[in-house]
């Protein structure tokens, strides 16, 4: 928080749920979403992007879903700047209490002529009519020059003067492609600055992607330079190589206030659980090395740093772990932990249950650490998830039988129980998971596409559960699952059944065949 009066404030727009979701691999289902959105009020940005509501009944559920539920927050809807799109976004954010409609058309002379086929006049003359039209259903309306970062500084000029005088209060500047480089694109905005006239009757905008992994640092040259918003994502996740990363660019400007002389209202202790909420959520890893989330972010290896930091932390911290959010002294979890300390490590990884689940999962880890000396982080982390995803069990696991080995085929014998009734049946392929997710899709009579399997050990040791995590496609849905075991086929059995019960669930469970 600022703490001079001089300070500048600088918005933060979050778009975890709108471009980060938009990322392979980062779908989120509405659970999801309104637990992130849920974190993101806590973390106390100004901004939510819920969705782009006309992409699918789906997204415009969710938006109207987390609309109705965010209080503090703007809630935004992105649009094309085309009236039906416009009208969808207003019915998804008008339950908000401060909503926002975000519509954007690209300016750039590739886009214009490529992909919308469009003449310059034409996309400023639709731009400045769908900001008024949108200013007629909504007092708060956020305008973006799509790939603004290729596009020509007279016609920027043209379209940010145009469209503030058509009424939009935010005006975003996309590096859609991540080609921009700091100093050119701080120049960017000062050029904005002084050559449009009405400006200062509108915040001025940044959304960076980081194709060339400088959107933090283009967007703080942009601060730099006079952007009041900048639009980013938690742990950096977004289209492509990804977007501005929310807690490098909030941790850098309030580590660097006094060379910025700007801050965000944002509650830094929020930054470590939101961020491992949406791991969880989406199942998107971050990297140990990722700046302030990443494991190894406040881990001190060599003895000489251990000792500098022992005998004063500034010796090499330029920031506390509990800044983040991150306990320095973690109490290590094991059997003989209480109830208490077991639903503090819950909330700090970003889990929020309800009582009763809180005791479902407490019997669980119990249970798990009975068989292993001290539980980790990841360890409570994959137990809590199953929890708080709260699958609704059509079909369980009874039993499986593999035979496996490198001069047969593999065989894979399910036994499944869908609603009290056991069916089973025997699959051969070319791997003995392979055999049992192609047994489990003939048993259920789905037809999904694999898209993604991994296995991981969650903690080292020959203790180690593992953890296996799918995604499957059926159409245009998308279905995750993630299953645990010390067995690495049973784990990916669990997964599997995980991702296809949420589409029985939504297909609302067809009996047994
Ligand atoms: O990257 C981009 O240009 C966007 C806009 C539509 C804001 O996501
Ligand atoms: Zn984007």
């Amino acid at each position: 928080m600022s703490d001079n009066q001089n300070m500048r404030r600088i918005y933060v727009f979050d778009t975890t749920l709108r471009d980060g979701e938009q990322s392979p691999g980062c779908t989120m289902n509405l659970r999801d979403k309104l637990l992130v959105a849920e974190h993101l009020e806590e973390l106390r940005v100004d901004v939510i992007e819920g969705g782009f509501a006309i992409a699918s009944s789906g997204d415009l559920e969710s938006v109207k879903a987390i609309a109705g539920v965010v209080k503090n927050a703007a809630v935004a809807s992105l649009c094309r700047a085309l009236p039906k799109d416009i009208d969808c976004a207003w019915e998804a954010v008008r339950g908000a209490r401060h909503p926002r409609i975000h519509t954007f058309i690209a300016t750039s002379p590739i886009h214009m002529e490529y992909k919308l086929k469009m003449a310059p006049d034409e996309v400023f003359s639709q731009a400045v009519a769908m900001v008024a039209y949108a200013r007629n259903l909504c007092g708060d309306v956020e305008f973006s020059l799509e790939d603004c970062s290729r596009s020509e500084r007279p016609f920027i000029y043209r379209v940010v003067e145009g469209v503030i005088a058509a009424g939009a209060r935010t005006v975003n500047i996309p590096d859609t492609v991540g080609y921009a480089v700091p100093e050119q694109f701080g120049q960017l905005i000062t050029d904005i600055r002084a050559n449009v006239p009405n400006i200062g009757l509108a915040r001025l905008s940044v959304h960076c992607h980081d194709d060339l992994g400088l959107a933090v640092a283009n967007s703080l040259a942009a601060v730099r330079a006079g952007a009041d918003q900048v639009e980013c994502t938690v742990n950096g996740i977004g289209e492509r190589a990804g977007n501005t990363s929310l807690e490098e660019v909030v941790m850098t400007l309030h580590t660097r206030r006094e060379f910025y002389q700007a801050d965000t209202g944002i509650d830094t202790t929020k930054i470590y659980s939101t961020s491992r909420c949406v791991v969880n959520v989406t199942g998107s890893k971050v990297q140990a090395n990722k700046a302030i989330v990443g494991e190894n972010a406040f881990a001190h290896e060599a003895g000489i740093h251990q000792h500098g930091v022992m005998a004063n932390p500034l010796t090499y911290e330029i920031m506390t772990p509990e800044s983040i959010g991150l306990p320095r002294n973690k109490m290590v979890l094991g059997k003989h932990s209480g109830r208490h300390a077991f639903e503090n490590r819950l909330q700090e990884l970003g889990f929020r249950l309800e009582a009763a689940r809180v005791t479902e999962l407490f019997a669980k880890f119990k249970d798990l650490a009975d068989r292993k000396k001290t539980v980790g982080d990841a360890d409570i982390e994959a137990l809590a998830h199953d929890v708080q995803t709260m699958v609704t069990e059509h079909v369980k696991l009874d039993r499986f039988n593999v035979t496996a080995s490198n001069v047969v085929t593999p065989v894979s014998t399910i036994r499944l129980n869908r609603d009290g009734k056991l069916i089973e049946q025997v699959a051969a392929s070319d791997g003995p998971i392979n055999a049992s997710f192609k047994a489990i899709s003939q048993l259920l009579g789905v037809k999904v596409q694999l898209e993604t399997f991994q296995l991981t050990a969650i903690t080292g040791g020959a203790d180690a559960q593992c953890e296996a995590t799918v995604r499957v496609r059926d159409g245009a849905r998308v279905y995750h699952g993630r299953g645990i075991s010390t067995d690495v086929i049973e784990a990916s059995i669990l997964a599997y059944l995980q991702a296809l019960n949420v589409l029985l669930e939504e297909d609302g469970a067809k009996p047994a065949k």
